[in-house]
C-alpha cells in the first residue's frame, strides 16, 4: 500500500489506561487515521473515542468483528497481559501490523506463537518498551557497547517500590498472568539485555512472594482478597557468554530500594542509580534513571567518573508509536523486535517455573 497518498488506518484493541498514551501519540500524526477499536466491556470503546472527540471512529466489543469490518492497516494492542497473544494473533491474521504493549505475553508458548504467525504473515510486531527512546537509556547502551568495560561478566538489576501495588487488572492472575515481575520487571530486563545486545538466557533459579499483596495491612481489603500474582521476585540467571544476571523486583517491601543496576566488566564497571528510590525503580517505564558512574582505574588508581546525563525531554510514548508507524510506512524492520523480546519473555517464563518448582530450570527458546 502507498501510505504517502493514504493515511495509515489504525485501530486500538483494548481501550483502558495505556490506550490513552497510544491515541494521544497517534492524534499528533498527520499521516495516521484512527478508524476505531474494540473493548470487551460494553460501551467502553465508544466512551473512549467520544472522550477524544472522534465520532467517526467505530467501536466494537468483539475484536475479530472489528478487524473484519474495519480492516485496519495496523493496531495497537493495549489489552491486559492475558489477552495480548489472542489479540495480536487475530490482528496479524487479519493482515495488520501490530504494536503490542509490554510484557509481550504471559507465557513463552504464547510469545512463540505470535512469532510464528508474525513470520507466516510477514507483518511487523513491535513491543512497547518506551524507555528505549529515552536519551539516558541510549547512553547506558552506548557505554556498554563501547567495549570500555572489557568483558562484562556480572550484572545486577531490578529495583522496586517501597509501596506501589497497583490495583485494577494488574493483580489478578486471570488478567495480568504475572505480577511485579511482568509489570515492571520486564523493563529492567529490557534495559540490561538491550544494552548487552540481548544474549540468550540459559538457566534461571528464582523465588517469588506475595506477602504484601495479600495482606490487608498493605493493600485494600478488597484488593488483598483478589490478589493472585507475585509482589516480589528474585532470580539468578545465567546468560550465554559466561554472563550472570542477578535480578529482583518488588511492588512493595520494607526497604527503599533493592539497589542500583551494576555492570561489572574486566576493565571497568558501570553503576546506574535509581532516579528516586521512593517511587521509581531501575529500568523505569518512563526511562528515568539517576546518577550513572563509571568505575575504572586511571594511572593505577581506582577512579570513579560521573557520566553527565542530560535531562531527557523526549516524549517516549510518542516516539514508540512514531517508530512503529515509520516502520510500517517505510517497510523497515520492527523497532523493538520479537526476536529480542522473546528472551525477555523466556526469562519471565523461567522465573515463574523455577519459583514454582523450587529449583533451577533450563531455558530453551526454539528458533523460529
Ligand atoms: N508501556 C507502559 O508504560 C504501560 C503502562 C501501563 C500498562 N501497560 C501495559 O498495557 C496493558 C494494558 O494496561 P492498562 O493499564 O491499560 O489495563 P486496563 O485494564 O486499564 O485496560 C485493558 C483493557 O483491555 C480490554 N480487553 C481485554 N481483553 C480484550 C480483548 N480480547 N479485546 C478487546 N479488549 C480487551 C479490557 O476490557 C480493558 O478495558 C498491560 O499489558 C500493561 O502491562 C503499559
Amino acid at each position: 500500500m502507498n501510505f504517502t497518498m493514504n493515511k495509515l488506518r489504525i485501530a486500538i484493541i483494548g481501550t483502558g489506561g495505556i490506550a490513552n498514551a497510544h491515541i494521544n501519540a497517534y492524534l499528533q500524526m498527520e499521516d495516521v487515521e484512527i478508524v476505531g477499536g474494540s473493548d470487551i466491556i460494553p460501551g467502553k470503546a465508544r466512551a473512549f473515542f467520544d472522550r477524544y472527540n472522534l465520532p467517526d471512529a467505530r467501536d466494537f466489543e468483539d475484536t475479530e468483528e472489528m478487524l473484519r469490518t474495519l480492516k485496519p492497516d495496523a493496531v495497537s494492542v493495549c489489552t491486559y497481559n492475558s489477552t495480548h497473544a489472542v489479540c495480536a494473533i487475530a490482528a496479524l491474521r487479519a493482515g495488520c501490523h501490530v504494536l503490542l504493549e509490554k510484557p509481550m505475553t504471559v507465557t513463552l508458548e504464547d510469545a512463540q506463537e505470535i512469532r510464528r504467525v508474525e513470520k507466516e504473515t510477514g507483518k511487523i510486531v513491535t513491543i512497547g518498551f518506551q524507555p528505549r527512546y529515552d536519551g539516558r537509556m541510549k547512553k547506558i547502551k552506548e557505554i556498554v557497547q563501547s567495549g570500555k568495560l572489557g568483558k562484562i561478566y556480572y550484572i545486577q538489576t531490578g529495583g522496586g517500590r517501597r509501596r506501589g501495588i497497583p490495583g485494577s487488572t494488574f493483580i489478578e492472575k486471570q488478567y495480568a498472568g504475572v505480577g511485579a515481575l511482568a509489570d515492571i520487571g520486564c523493563y529492567s530486563l529490557d534495559m540490561v539485555l538491550n544494552a548487552l545486545g540481548y544474549p540468550k538466557p540459559l538457566t534461571v533459579s528464582a523465588v517469588s512472594y506475595d506477602y504484601f499483596g495479600k495482606n490487608p495491612k498493605y493493600n485494600s481489603e478488597e484488593d488483598a482478597k483478589r490478589f493472585s500474582v507475585d509482589d516480589f521476585c528474585g532470580a539468578f540467571i545465567r546468560l550465554e557468554g559466561g554472563i550472570t544476571l542477578d535480578f529482583r523486583m518488588s511492588w512493595a517491601m520494607h526497604m527503599d530500594t533493592t539497589g542500583s543496576t551494576i555492570f561489572l566488566g574486566t576493565d571497568a564497571g558501570l553503576k546506574v542509580e535509581p532516579a528516586n528510590p521512593e517511587s521509581l525503580w531501575g529500568g523505569a517505564w518512563d526511562g528515568s534513571c539517576g546518577n550513572v558512574t563509571l568505575f575504572h582505574d586511571e594511572f593505577g588508581e581506582p577512579t570513579s567518573t560521573p557520566i553527565p546525563l542530560h535531562d531527557a525531554k523526549e516524549d517516549r510514548f510518542f516516539l514508540k508509536c512514531r517508530s512503529f508507524v515509520d516502520a510500517v510506512e517505510q517497510n523497515l524492520p520492527a523497532p523493538i523486535p520479537t526476536s529480542q523480546i522473546i528472551y525477555n519473555q523466556a526469562i519471565i517464563d523461567g522465573i515463574i517455573r523455577s519459583a514454582e518448582c523450587g529449583h533451577e530450570v533450563e531455558i530453551h527458546v526454539e528458533e523460529i
